[in-house]
């Protein structure tokens, strides 16, 4: 069993709309996979369902993580358990400064990962480990001391999102549309970013519209997401067909009349 399976996965909105239509998929350690999809297809809603995002209602199949039916879990749970999402449109949170941001998380990880008893992270060593991570992924210094993702650009939001995952370490990296707006250098550090992460204990599954991304981070696996469903899937090639001959031909090949390939 892969680490991350979902089965059958169907998402709606609180209106009742239907918006993820049955998506087979499976994430494994050491694999990176990237869904690609036109606007308004539905990949951020099945990114925050997998997240256990209350506003997203799993109305139909399941969600496992590490060989445990997670579908009905919480979003900290989750995180806990090792499932991080970097947003593609990040809050602010005013009060908090990144890094204060940064000990909370890793310190709630802990605690969950030593029977609910804190452990927290000695400040010495979580120091260290930051300032590291940071110089890898050029985070300027002065944005640790910032209050989280309040006055950041898109670019400085993406870096501090890639410096939280590298601190998390978390075994399955989603992440949703994290080329958009970024320079080149930006996207090389993402890229770069997940690249590093991604091995034994950790696999990654990135949500785009672009292949420019995907020119920097090599996918293993590609899925064409149309209309709620993977409609087709393949290897890296597959980004770049996509990028030549667009989403029509694949939301065509889908079929308006049957659907039957869920
Ligand atoms: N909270 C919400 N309230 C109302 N509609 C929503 C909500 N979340 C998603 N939708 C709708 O669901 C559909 C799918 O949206 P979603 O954000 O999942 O698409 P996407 O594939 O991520 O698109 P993009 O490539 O533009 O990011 C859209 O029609 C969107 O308006
Ligand atoms: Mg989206």
């Amino acid at each position: 069993m892969a680490l991350l399976e979902l089965k059958n996965l169907h998402v709606a909105l609180e209106d009742g709309t239907a918006i993820v239509k049955g998506v087979d998929l499976a994430v494994d350690t050491n694999q990176i996979h990237a869904i690609m999809g036109p606007n308004g297809s539905g990949k951020s809603t099945l990114a925050y369902a997998l997240m256990g995002h209350p506003a997203y209602e799993i109305t139909e199949g399941r969600i496992h993580f590490d060989g445990e039916d997670v579908t009905e879990l919480g979003a900290d749970e989750r995180a806990q358990k090792g499932l991080f999402l970097a947003f593609q449109y990040p809050h602010a949170i005013p009060g908090v400064t990144v890094t204060s941001f940064l000990r909370s998380a890793i310190n709630a990880i802990r605690k969950a990962r030593n029977d609910g008893e804190d452990d927290p992270v000695k400040i010495p060593e979580f120091r260290k480990e930051l300032l590291e991570a940071m110089e890898k992924l050029k985070v300027p210094r002065e944005l640790a001391q910032r209050y989280l993702n309040d006055g950041f650009s898109g670019g400085e939001k993406k870096r501090v999102e890639i410096l939280q995952m590298a601190m998390l370490k978390p075994r399955i990296a989603v992440l949703d549309e994290t080329d958009s707006g970024l320079d080149i250098d930006a996207l090389k550090i993402v890229a770069e970013g997940v690249g590093d992460l991604v091995g034994t204990e950790t696999g990654a599954l990135v949500i785009t519209h672009y292949q420019r991304i995907l020119n920097y981070v090599k996918p293993d696996f590609v899925h064409v997401f149309v209309d709620g469903r993977i409609v087709e899937e393949g290897g890296a090639e597959l980004a770049h067909r996509l990028e030549a001959e667009g989403y029509e031909s694949f939301g065509a090949a889908n079929g308006r009349s049957n659907g039957s390939n869920s």
